[in-house]
């Protein structure tokens, strides 16, 4: 293990929806036996749980097979990262795609605030995608209580 890195864990699922609720309970798992906050630890839950869906529903639209990547990594000095991978269709336009209220899925009423909502409950939000290959979310937050 490298010599910054507390703990770390590696999960790839089927793209199912069920498996957006798998993915919070790994958070939980993961991080419940260090000092998080209740609200931190709600937080965390909430941007992985948009950045999955969009794995999903965007990454995979219409894809049968897709599989998700989900690295968790806690560093010694309390931060923790998490990165989700599809090898979905990919985004044209990041950074159009990061605005709030910007979706390419209007059809199913959605509101575009997926990555807004990321960016409002992590530290650092970093996107990169290859359009028509993968997209790679990645979420960051420092542990308020970490020693
Ligand atoms: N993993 C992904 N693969 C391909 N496209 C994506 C991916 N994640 C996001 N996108 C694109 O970025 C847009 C914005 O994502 P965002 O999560 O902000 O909004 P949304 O998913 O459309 O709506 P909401 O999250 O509010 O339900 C999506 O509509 C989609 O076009
Ligand atoms: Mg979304």
């Amino acid at each position: 293990m490298r010599r910054n890195v507390k703990n770390s864990l590696s999960a790839v699922f089927s793209a199912q929806s069920e498996n957006e609720s798998l993915a919070r309970v790994m958070a939980a798992g993961f991080l419940l036996p260090h000092p998080v906050t209740a609200e931190e630890l709600a937080d965390i839950k909430t941007a992985l749980s948009e950045a999955v869906t969009n794995a999903l529903v965007h990454g995979y639209r219409e894809m049968e097979g897709g599989r998700v990547k989900v690295d968790f990594c806690l560093f010694s000095d309390g931060r923790v990262r998490i990165t989700v991978t599809d090898h979905g269709h990919g985004i044209e336009d990041v950074e159009r795609a990061r605005e709030p209220f910007f979706t390419t899925d209007r059809a199913h009423e959605r509101g575009g605030m997926g990555f807004s909502i990321m960016e409002t409950f992590m530290d650092r939000v970093r996107v990169k995608s290859v359009l028509g290959r993968s997209t790679r979310v990645v979420l960051e937050k420092r542990l308020s209580l970490w020693k």
